[in-house]
């Protein structure tokens, strides 16, 4: 089952998958017919498709729970959060707690405040005037001196899925350190990497190509495209983590993904777990 998700989730889908996800589209829409979801037309991110957009965002529920500790009190920053495929399950889901979405591009966080502030006043979504060569190339600030609109030590986790796999190091590092910033002490930053691990594993099965191969390398990072670097980046997870300690943040756990093609994964990209030195309880 989960490799058949896999492959109905491949951002470079077969004549086969595109076939099957029309049929598991259909499916969704009729089996959950509440959901709120953009139309395939405007959906930018992966593969447009209904049945993805359910599954990443009940996946990432799951994921955000078991290793962020997430419950319905917590405070969310959601960095980069699109068309809320991450944040539509939050709907009825916040007690004390809420979610907060940051976006560059303005057409997402009006379809995410039509649909989905509209439905639960706890999530909330921003739009941020901050550029990036693949999505926002003509917004005004640079993501390297960019301070996120949100109060020092406010939230208890800061995730940014597939945002970083389109930012390139100096800018990377900077968010980091905001991460930092407006973390609670012992709080968590959840973020996902395109990562080549510090040891190989010689022996891992590998039961598919890899979904990148990164030809093109720069300074500190590589890349997918050569005409646009921040289309698809790739970094070595010994830069990742001194990234992180740069940014007084200490990475607890990686969860790595099925883009390399191995047998063991958790998710598609490589998903990494940092805290903020300090807790609640008991401050250093
Ligand atoms: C692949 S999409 C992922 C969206 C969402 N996080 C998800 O997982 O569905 C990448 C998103 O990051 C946003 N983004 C790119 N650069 C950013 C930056 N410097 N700060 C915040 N968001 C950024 C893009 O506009 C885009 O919506």
């Amino acid at each position: 089952m989960r490799l058949f998700a896999r492959s109905l989730e491949s951002s470079r889908p077969t004549g086969l998958t595109r076939a099957l996800l029309k049929v598991a589209d259909v499916y969704v829409l009729l089996r959950y017919p509440q959901l709120p979801c953009p139309p395939r037309s405007v959906m930018y991110e992966g593969v447009p498709s209904r049945w993805v957009y359910r599954r990443n965002g009940l996946a990432y529920l799951d994921h955000l729970t078991r290793m962020a500790g997430l419950t319905p009190n917590s405070r969310l920053l959601d960095v980069g959060s699109g068309l809320g495929r991450k944040a539509w399950p939050f709907i009825d889901y916040f007690q004390d707690g809420e979610y907060v979405g940051l976006e560059p591009r303005r057409e997402a966080v009006d379809w995410c405040t039509q649909n989905l502030t509209s439905r639960d006043k706890r999530l909330r979504f921003e739009h941020i005037d901050v550029k990036n060569g693949y999505y926002t190339p003509g917004n005004s600030a640079e993501a390297g001196g960019f301070s996120l609109p949100a109060p020092d030590m406010s939230f208890d986790i800061v995730m940014a899925n597939s945002v970083f796999t389109h930012m390139l190091p100096r800018d990377v590092g900077h968010y980091l350190a905001e991460f930092q910033r407006v973390l609670m002490p012992g709080g968590i930053a959840f973020c996902t990497f395109f990562l080549n691990p510090e040891e190989v594993k010689e022996k891992e099965e590998l039961i598919a190509p890899p979904r990148y191969d990164f030809p093109h390398q720069r300074d500190g990072y590589r890349v997918q495209h050569a005409d646009c670097d921040e289309h698809v980046v790739n970094y070595e997870e010994t830069d990742v983590h001194s990234m992180h300690r740069q940014a007084g943040l200490f990475i607890a756990e990686i969860h790595w993904g099925s883009w390399r093609g191995g047998s063991t994964f958790t998710d598609f990209q490589d998903i990494v777990i940092s805290r903020k030195r300090g807790s609640p309880q008991f401050h250093d």
